[in-house]
């Protein structure tokens, strides 16, 4: 029995970096006495990997910032994973974040030749898009921790704390080197619709601005919004980087199944009309949705032990998903028909006759 396990647990749940990896420093030395040398090592590189951040260095930042009022966070602490999931992106969108990423590497080398940079990015798009995993992609490339503050949930609280929960936020990031990601960006725009007063929101808005010229001289920001028209002139203006996050092509979409199965057992590329069918289907459809389609249908295979994921389940997955569940039979079986599947597998997979799959396509003429 391991008691340090317990101990970990505690240090995560207490968000104690230090417990975490000084117990996981002590269980790695265990392991590896009881013969257990991979599983140690794989302990001890993971620790190695994070030391640049190390766990001193980290306590500038372990305790954040709250709400006055509602006593809640209003930021989230990250840290830079050893390998972030891999993300299907366009040629453009990658060259721009390997820019970014290369400026944020090199800003010492920069500023000591007397280069000013700005290390700001707009990243604006669909929900489901990718702005988050973007963020979290950076923060992985320049191993450094994600500071996420939600404008929204910020700004939902009273006008006037959202000024004093603002400069806390940028005060708190200043602390060490980080990314600070400001997601739900356009929160600051729509609540011109609320119930503020607007000269008030308006100060709430420059002093935004203000932090943010400060900051982004010196750090890094990110912000993301799925409401680009909400934002004006004087907000773009501040990145020096932005990035639309459009919905992925045919041949990301093809990628995109490839990376969200895995090494799952299907049947979806056997056949080449099939999966371009398939592909085809999925145009207009995010990362998000796309992983959520095929997650459910992978779901299915293993809660009904199935052999492999097959074409027509994740035909009808798709049906559902774009159907949110509600429709009828009828229906599906004309999807289905209409997607090449024949008669008798129709019936079989809607565990209906035959005769029944005829009725409804009859009735279709
Ligand atoms: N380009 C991509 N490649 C691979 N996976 C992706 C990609 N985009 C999104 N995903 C997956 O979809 C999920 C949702 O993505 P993410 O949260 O990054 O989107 P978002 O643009 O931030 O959405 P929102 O506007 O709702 O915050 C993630 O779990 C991620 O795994
Ligand atoms: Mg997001």
């Amino acid at each position: 029995m391991y008691t340090e396990l317990i101990k970990i647990v505690e240090g995560g749940l207490e968000k104690d970096i230090k417990k975490v990896s000084s117990f996981a420093r002590l269980l790695a030395e265990k392991l590896a006495i009881d013969g257990e040398e991979k599983m140690s090592k794989v302990i001890l590189n993971l620790l190695d990997k994070k030391k640049s951040l190390g766990t001193v260095n980290l306590d500038e930042l372990a305790t954040t910032p709250m709400d006055q009022e509602s006593r809640m966070n209003i930021v989230d602490l990250i840290l830079p994973e050893a390998e972030s999931e891999q993300i299907v992106l366009d040629k453009i969108t990658e060259n721009k974040i390997s820019d970014f990423v290369n400026s944020v590497n090199h800003k010492k080398a920069l500023i000591k030749a007397g280069i000013k940079t700005n290390n700001s990015l707009l990243l604006y798009g669909v929900p489901g898009g990718g702005k988050t995993s973007i963020a979290k992609l950076i923060s992985q490339k320049t191993q450094l921790p994600l500071v996420t503050a939600r404008l929204d949930a910020i700004v939902s609280s009273l006008l006037g704390n959202t000024s004093k929960n603002i400069r806390k936020i940028f005060d708190y990031a200043d602390r060490k080197p980080c990314i600070l990601f400001l997601d739900e960006f356009d929160a600051i725009a729509k609540a011109r619709d609320d119930q503020y007063e607007l000269g008030e929101l308006k100060r709430v808005i420059n002093s935004l601005l203000q932090n943010i010229d400060a900051f982004s001289e010196n750090n890094i920001l990110i912000a993301a919004t799925n409401h680009p028209e909400l934002l004006d002139k004087a907000i773009w203006r501040r990145f020096n980087t932005v990035i639309e996050i459009g919905k992925p092509s045919e041949e990301e979409i093809s990628s995109l199944i490839n990376v969200f199965l895995k090494e799952f057992k299907n049947d979806l590329f056997e056949d080449k009309k099939r999966s371009e069918k398939l592909v085809k289907l999925m145009v207009g459809k995010t990362p998000a949705d796309i992983k959520s389609i095929l997650n459910n249908a992978m779901t299915h295979v293993i809660i009904h032990n199935k052999k492999e994921l097959v074409y027509e389940d994740l035909l009808i997955e798709l049906f559902e998903f774009e159907n949110h569940g509600s429709t009828s039979n009828e229906k599906l079986v004309e999807y289905l028909n209409i997607n090449g599947i024949a008669q008798a597998n129709i019936a079989e997979k809607l565990n209906v006759s035959i005769r029944q799959v005829r009725n409804v396509l009859s009735k279709e003429i």
